[in-house]
């Protein structure tokens, strides 16, 4: 029997791994973490990411073939594929801090592997990290390497949160880089028999280290970008009036083009995409590629406009003040589907509101108010580092309020801000949330997912992305 050991219980170890367990009942596959509280949660009824389909496949494999556990170097030990599936953060200090990919945990991952390593081994990179980091793994597991064979592969992940079982049960590609020598073209015949369990041959990719490595960050890059074309466009729809809508469906049918990806929003979020493009910045920097860097630095710099433009929105047409005013957040997480907020665009616009003074009344069906509490505690990028939560100032805390319904949320408030697709939110009730909100009533949809029309026909002045804009609007002072 095959044995693979996966270090990292997190959003891409858990359900990659458990996908990998249920598609080849022969192998055996065990997921080790440091974090006792994850473990322990994955042996639990109660996972500890919510992502659709999941906890059925664990159900199924969890005690046959699929293990969770703490033992981490006892695994790693026995396992024939190591897959290192660790956090990746931007660094928030030192050398290329708020830009380099952090490879604290990476690195300690390795040097554990050679520490406890008895027999050859192949080390996976599922992690996303800068191109050459296989180079430097390397280095760090020959150097230790009591006569031991390493082969290392990169085998970057492309699941989405919210749709990771699907995304892995069918997958666009799977991507597998090694060395152009026998042992490791060996290797990755070794990792392409795993997926070839359920992935059809022509749809498993395989290349070089460098460009398995860097096509991750590319992919990411290119992905990200268009959300932020998108968004530049939709400034210019509400300066024109234009329909953002409209004409992301029509370029989007530019077969060129394609027409996925293409939805204005305000902002994208998550743990990957600016981690990622950052760190896609910082490498070209060190390479020298000042123009190379600057161009994708664009799409980081869109999105933050895109976050700032909407907080402005808010403010601006609600009477330039949103003093002690309350606002209703319907949606904090980062996309529908899943319960992550790292990076979600909610926490700029929330930020920005409670810096004017807003009263804020925040429902998300799977996000807890100990996690939002936490999330507008810290700095930028310190999510991977609690120890850096300031504690929120007192008059924030009353400032903030964490509710369990979106009546609830919306009774009262001037305002609604609708950060999150979720589909529930499509079919509230919205005369009932008008009837018991302040006059004049504030729609800010920042996913475009409400039926605008319907809700001016109710009495709500609305303001969807990159739509043209309500009469109301047009007499408030112009947002950049
Ligand atoms: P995560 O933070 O959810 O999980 C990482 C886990 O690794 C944590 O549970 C942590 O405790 C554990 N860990 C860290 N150091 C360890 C060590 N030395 N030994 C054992 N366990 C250790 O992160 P994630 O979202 O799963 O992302 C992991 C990697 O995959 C990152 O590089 C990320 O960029 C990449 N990725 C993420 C996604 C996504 O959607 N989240 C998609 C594709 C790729
Ligand atoms: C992304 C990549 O899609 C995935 O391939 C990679 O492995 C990890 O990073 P993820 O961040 O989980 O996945 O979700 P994704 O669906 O890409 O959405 C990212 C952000 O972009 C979300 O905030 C989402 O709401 C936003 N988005 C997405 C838009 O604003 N408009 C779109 O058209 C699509």
């Amino acid at each position: 029997m095959v044995k693979i050991c996966c270090i990292g219980a997190g959003y891409v170890g858990g359900p990659t791994m458990a996908v990998i367990a249920f598609k080849c009942p022969a192998i055996e596959v065990v997921v080790v973490d440091i974090s006792v509280a994850r473990i322990a949660a994955w042996n639990s009824d109660q996972l500890p990411i919510y992502e659709p389909g999941l906890e059925d496949i664990v159900t199924q494999c969890r005690g046959k073939n699929l293990f969770f556990s703490t033992e981490v170097e006892k695994h790693v030990s026995e396992a024939d594929i190591i897959f290192v599936s660790v956090n990746t953060p931007t660094k928030t200090r030192g050398l290329g801090a708020g830009k380099a990919a952090d490879l604290t945990y990476w690195e300690s991952a390795a040097r554990m592997i050679a520490d406890v390593s008895k027999n050859d081994k192949i080390v996976v990179e599922k992690s996303t990290v800068p191109v050459k980091t296989a180079e430097a793994i390397e280095k760090i597991l020959t150097h230790n390497s009591n006569g031991i064979k390493y082969q290392i592969l990169s085998n970057p992940e492309f699941l989405a949160e919210g749709t990771a079982i699907q995304d892995l049960f069918n997958p666009d590609r799977v991507l597998i880089g090694g060395r152009e020598t026998p042992g490791g073209q060996k290797a990755i015949q070794a990792l392409k028999e795993v997926y070839a369990h359920w992935v059809p041959e022509d749809r498993i990719i395989c290349t070089n280290l460098w460009s398995a490595e860097l096509s991750k960050l590319a992919a990411n890059a290119f992905l990200a970008q268009r959300i932020s074309s998108v968004n530049a466009m939709s400034a210019l729809c509400e300066a024109t009036g234009a329909d953002v809508t409209q004409v992301s469906h029509a370029v989007g049918k530019d077969t060129r083009v394609g027409s996925k990806f293409l939805n204005a929003s305000v902002g994208f979020g998550g743990s990957c995409f600016q981690k990622d493009i950052l760190s896609l910045v910082y490498i070209c920097e060190c390479n020298g590629l000042k123009e190379v860097a600057n161009y994708w630095k664009q799409v980081i710099q869109v999105n933050d406009y895109q976050k700032n433009r909407f907080v402005n929105r808010v403010v601006s047409s609600m009477f330039n003040t949103v003093s002690g005013k309350k606002i209703a957040i319907l949606g904090f997480a980062f996309k529908k589907d899943t319960g992550d907020t790292r990076e979600t665009p909610a926490i700029d616009v929330c930020k920005g509101l409670l810096g004017d003074n807003a009263n804020l009344s925040i429902y998300d069906p799977q996000v807890t108010e100990d996690q939002i509490r936490k999330d507008l505690s810290m700095r930028k990028f310190d999510w991977d580092n609690p120890i850096h939560l300031q504690p929120m100032s007192p008059t924030v805390m009353k400032q903030l309020n964490v509710v369990w319904d979106a009546y609830a949320a919306t009774k009262d408030a001037h305002g609604l801000c609708l950060l999150t697709e979720w589909d529930e939110f499509k079919t509230l009730d919205f005369k009932k949330i008008y009837d018991s909100m302040q006059k004049p009533a504030f729609v800010f949809d920042g996913r475009n997912i409400i039926d605008e029309q319907k809700l001016r026909e109710i009495g709500f002045i609305v303001y969807s992305i990159g739509k043209p804009l309500d009469g109301w609007f047009k007499d408030m002072p112009a947002v950049a």
